[in-house]
C-alpha cells in the first residue's frame, strides 16, 4: 500500500492508502475528495486537477504535452499542479502529500 495524504480545499488532512498500481485519482475519490474527474483518465477535462506538495513534485514522472495543455485551463494552477489521473501509485510514492484544490467558485473573489 501507498499512503497519500490529502490536504482538503478547507485545510483538513485526510490520510489514506492506496493500492500500488492505482491511480492517485482513484485513489482521491476513495477518500471522499471532491474531485469529479469527468473523462476518467482520458486527459480531456481538468476536473481531477491537484496541487502536489512541492518536496514531491519533482519525484513524479514529467507530465506529457497533452497535459500541459489541459493543466492551462484549469481553474487556480500552481506550478506544482498535476492532473491527478495520470498518476500512477508506486512504492517510491508513499507519503506522497497532495492539495485539493479550492472550488472554482472560490478563485474569483
Ligand atoms: Fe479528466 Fe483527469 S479525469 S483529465
Amino acid at each position: 500500500m501507498v499512503r497519500v495524504r490529502f490536504i482538503t480545499a478547507e485545510g483538513d488532512a485526510v490520510e489514506v492508502e492506496g493500492a500500488d498500481g492505482a491511480s492517485l485519482l482513484e485513489t482521491a475519490q476513495a477518500a471522499g475528495m471532491p474531485l469529479e474527474g469527468t473523462c476518467e483518465g482520458q486527459m480531456a477535462c481538468s476536473t481531477c486537477h491537484v496541487i502536489i506538495a512541492k518536496e514531491w513534485f519533482a519525484r513524479l514522472p514529467e507530465a506529457s504535452e497533452d497535459e500541459e495543455d489541459m493543466l492551462d485551463l484549469a481553474a487556480g494552477v500552481a506550478p506544482t499542479s498535476r492532473l491527478s489521473c495520470q498518476i500512477e501509485l508506486e512504492p517510491g510514492l508513499d507519503g506522497l502529500e497532495v492539495a485539493i484544490p479550492a472550488q472554482s467558485h472560490d478563485m474569483r473573489r
